[in-house]
């Protein structure tokens, strides 16, 4: 993986781009199948010489193509919800290729993942308790949690005293006793502490943790070291160093895995896989200067990348209208009745005019997976730009009128 000191890239070129937003229209989420397919090589090569498979952390970034693609590659889905799993099974990905790791899970969703043949990951031991009396005998995952949390904000640290994630450690001699009383083969051993991770220490300390336990498991056949595995936001900002990666966490693997040959191991990033691959292209509508900063405001907003408003996210935008324009400070808003709507503050671009159209980088994960249609304004269009360079529209924009009498049609009337 190659150091990068320069600003964010675009995932294709800024006329392509461009050309998409003049064909469809503003707001658009673009996603390139080249930077999906270079980061799952990218992830094949940090991990290369260990006996591991990954799984997609699809909550990034649903979209078919990209499960499709990275299913091409021999992906499997780290499923959160019921919906997720059907999707992902939906798309052709074998349950033996899913992991259901919904957390505070109900009885329901025990019962529809266990009907689809598909390992449950559990992180709780009253759940675990319920499964073993519903279907003694099966095999199960548990998630740990190693105390050691990271991440790129405290909303998104899963380990560690503060979150609802994993059994603790200290409770893994009731997880056994547990699994002993139901007869449950705990065959997968699993740990996530959190997201948006450039420290490759960070990643070594908990897996020294979760890597120590795991033997206590003596039905494992894998242990899962999760996602996080983050990606550089901001100009300056630098990869995961590989070097440091494979000498801080690959050969503490690989001497592992050499002492416990029966054991493989599992990862499952979201973020790393598609963050890069997708931007939200916007346009600029307005341009007003208040009394003490200019505002850029566009078409999109908080509803459709909410990342900035939620974690104070840094995603670079690049002007591909004026790219030469002189550099001005903007507070680049949306159109979300709220402050907080704000895509980037007091950010130097291009002189911004009425009309320009923005890219919104490094928006693939997290962007549409948490959208939502506040102010009840539609979602974007999607626009999936294949291995051919081809754009094709993978979601197609709603109009106001159809998107109303589909929202409105899902209510019923209240008798009078
Ligand atoms: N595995 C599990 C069990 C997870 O909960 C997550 C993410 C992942 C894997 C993938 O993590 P990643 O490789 O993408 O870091 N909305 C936040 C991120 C929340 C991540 C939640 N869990 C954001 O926009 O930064």
């Amino acid at each position: 993986m190659a150091e990068r000191t320069s600003a964010p890239a675009l995932p294709a070129p800024s006329e392509t781009l461009l050309a998409i937003a003049d064909a469809h229209g503003t707001p658009t989420y673009v996603y390139s199948e080249r930077v999906v397919e270079r980061q799952a090589r990218k992830l094949e090569q940090l991990f290369d010489g260990l006996d591991v498979s990954f799984l997609y952390a699809m909550k990034a970034n649903p979209a078919p193509p990209i499960i499709e693609t990275l299913g091409r590659h021999g992906f499997g889905v780290d499923a959160v919800s019921p919906g997720e799993m059907l999707w992902a099974l939906r798309l052709g990905i074998a349950p033996e290729r899913i992991l259901f790791s919904a957390n505070m899970m109900t009885d329901d969703e025990m019962h529809t993942a266990q009907a689809h043949g598909v390992v449950l990951n559990i992180g709780e031991l009253t759940r675990l308790e319920r499964y073993g009396r519903a279907y003694p005998g099966s095999e199960v995952c548990v998630r740990l949690n190693p105390k050691h949390g990271a991440g790129h904000h405290a909303h998104v640290v899963t380990a560690g005293d503060r979150t609802k994630f994993g059994i603790p450690v200290e409770q893994i001699d009731d997880t056994l006793r547990i699994a002993s009383e139901y007869d449950l083969k705990i065959v997968g051993v699993h740990q996530h502490i959190g997201s948006g991770i450039l420290s490759s220490q960070q990643f070594a300390d908990a897996i020294a943790v979760t890597l120590a336990e795991a033997p206590r498991f003596t039905d494992a056949r894998w242990v899962n070291l999760g996602g996080g595995l983050g990606i550089p936001y901001r100009p300056g900002e630098e990869e995961i160093d590989v070097d440091t990666f494979r000498a801080d966490v690959i050969a503490p693997l690989s001497d592992y895995q050499h002492a416990h040959p029966h054991l493989s191991f599992r990862l499952e990033p979201g973020r790393f896989l598609t963050a890069q691959a997708g931007v939200l292209l916007a346009r600029v509508n307005t341009v007003k200067e208040g009394s003490r900063r200019t505002f850029a405001g566009t078409d999109t907003g908080m509803g459709q990348l909410v990342r900035p408003t939620v974690y104070d996210a840094y995603h670079h935008i690049a002007n591909l209208s004026n790219p030469d324009g002189a550099l001005q400070p903007y507070d680049v808003t949306g159109n979300i009745c709220e402050t907080g709507d704000v895509l980037a503050r007091e950010r130097a671009l291009p002189d911004v005019r009425e009309g320009d159209v923005l890219a919104v980088l490094d928006a693939g994960a997290y962007g549409m997976s948490m959208a939502s249609t506040y102010n009840l304004r539609p979602l974007p269009a999607e626009v999936w730009l294949g291995a051919d360079d081809v754009p094709h529209v993978l979601r197609a924009r709603e109009s106001d009128e159809a998107f109303v009498e589909r929202t409105m049609a899902g209510y019923r009337p209240v008798a009078q």
